[in-house]
C-alpha cells in the first residue's frame, strides 16, 4: 500500500500539465508550510530568522520541466540576484541548483555556460553550491558537470542518493568534495536501485559512516531520528570533528527537531525551496510522508 501511494504522488510530480497549472494557482494544498515564498525576499526573510538561532541554509530556487531557453535565462538571472542578496545581507547561506533548471535538458553546453555564469558570481562572493541530485536519467551528467567545473570552482559539490547501488563506488571518486547525502527521492527501477526501506537505510548509514571517517565536509540529510540517533553515537564515540558535518532537513519538517539539533550543539542546515514552481517538489514530499495529506485535506476543505 504504501508503494502504491508513493507510485501515486511521485506519478503526480511527473506530470508536466499538472506542474504548468499549479504555477498559475499560487500556493494551495498546504504547500506554503514548505515552502517559503515565491520571491527572494520572502525566502531570505526566513533564512535570516533561522541564522538568528544559529542555523545555517540552503536556499532552492524551484523550477523543474524547463523546456524553453528564455525560462533557464530567467532562472539564472534569478540565482545571481539571489547570490548578490545573500553576499549583501551576508546570510549563513548557500545555494542549491537543478541542473534542469539552467536548460541540462535543452541542451547540455548551454547548461554548463549558465552555470558557470552562476558559478562566477558564488565564486567572487565566496559562497558554496550544491548541485541537487535528480532523477536516475539526469545523474551521469549531473556528476560528469561537477567533475569538469570542479577545478575551476572549488565551492561546489553536489548529492548521493543511499538508494543507488552505485552510490558507494561513486563517493570514492568523491572524497575530496563536499556532498550531501540522502536517501532518494524519485522512483528507480530494480535494476539501479535498492527498492527496500530497510536496504536504503543501512545503505545510508554505511555511508554516512565512511564519509565521517573521512576527511570532507558531509551534510547528512534525513529527518530520520533512528538514523540521526544512531549517526550521533557514531560521531561521540570516534570523536567526530563538527567542522567535518551537519545534520541538514527541509523547510517545514519536524522543525522543533531542528531547533533541537542546533540547541544541541550540532551543526544544522535548513533547506529552503521558493518561487511558484512548487507542485512537483511537493508531490515528492508527499511520496515520501502521505501523512502530509492531512494539510491538503485541510486546505481543501476549509478555504
Ligand atoms: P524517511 O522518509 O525514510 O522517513 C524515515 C522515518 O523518519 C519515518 O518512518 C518516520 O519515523 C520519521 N519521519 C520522517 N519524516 C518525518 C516527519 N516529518 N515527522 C515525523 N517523523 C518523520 N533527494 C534527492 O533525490 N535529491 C536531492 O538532491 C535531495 N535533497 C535533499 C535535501 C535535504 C536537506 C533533505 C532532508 C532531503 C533531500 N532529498 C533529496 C530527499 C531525500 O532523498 C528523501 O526522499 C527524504 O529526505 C525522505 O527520506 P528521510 O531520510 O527524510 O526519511
Amino acid at each position: 500500500m504504501a508503494n502504491v501511494t508513493r507510485d501515486f504522488f511521485i506519478g503526480l510530480s511527473n506530470n508536466k500539465f499538472l506542474n504548468d497549472q499549479a504555477k498559475r494557482w499560487g500556493f494551495r494544498l498546504g504547500a506554503e508550510k514548505f515552502v517559503a515564498g515565491t520571491n527572494i525576499e520572502s525566502v531570505t526573510n526566513v533564512v535570516k530568522k533561522l541564522n538568528e538561532r544559529g542555523i545555517s541554509c540552503t536556499i532552492d530556487n524551484l523550477g523543474e520541466y524547463i523546456t524553453e531557453k528564455s525560462e533557464a535565462v530567467a532562472a539564472k538571472q534569478e540565482l545571481i540576484k539571489l547570490l548578490d542578496k545573500v553576499h549583501v545581507e551576508q546570510l549563513d547561506c548557500h545555494i542549491s541548483i537543478k541542473l534542469t533548471l539552467l536548460g541540462l535538458d535543452i541542451d547540455r553546453s548551454f547548461c554548463m555556460e549558465n552555470a558557470k555564469e552562476v558559478l562566477d558570481v558564488a565564486k567572487e562572493y565566496n559562497i558554496f553550491v550544491n548541485f541537487d541530485m535528480e532523477d536516475y536519467s539526469h545523474y551521469e551528467q549531473t556528476l560528469e558537470a561537477l567533475h569538469q567545473l570542479r577545478g575551476i570552482y572549488p565551492q561546489i559539490g553536489t548529492v548521493i542518493q543511499s538508494y543507488l547501488y552505485r552510490a558507494e563506488v561513486d563517493l570514492e571518486g568523491l572524497q575530496d568534495l563536499r556532498i550531501r547525502l540522502v536517501k532518494g527521492a524519485y522512483k528507480e527501477t530494480e535494476t539501479v536501485a535498492y527498492q527496500l526501506k530497510e536496504e536504503i537505510d543501512r545503505n545510508f548509514i554505511l555511508l554516512a559512516k565512511q564519509r565521517l571517517l573521512g576527511d570532507a565536509f558531509t551534510s547528512i540529510a534525513t529527518h530520520d531520528h533512528h538514523i540521526i540517533n544512531e549517526l550521533k553515537t557514531f560521531i561521540a564515540e570516534n570523536k567526530i570533528d563538527k567542522n567535518k558535518f551537519e545534520f541538514q532537513m527541509l523547510y517545514g519538517f519536524r522543525t522543533e527537531m531542528q531547533y533541537e539539533l542546533a540547541e544541541a550543539g550540532y551543526p544544522f542546515c535548513t533547506y529552503i525551496p521558493f518561487g511558484t514552481d512548487w507542485f512537483a517538489y511537493f508531490m515528492r514530499r508527499l511520496a515520501e510522508r502521505p501523512q502530509n495529506l492531512n494539510l491538503v485535506l485541510k486546505d481543501v476543505f476549509y478555504t
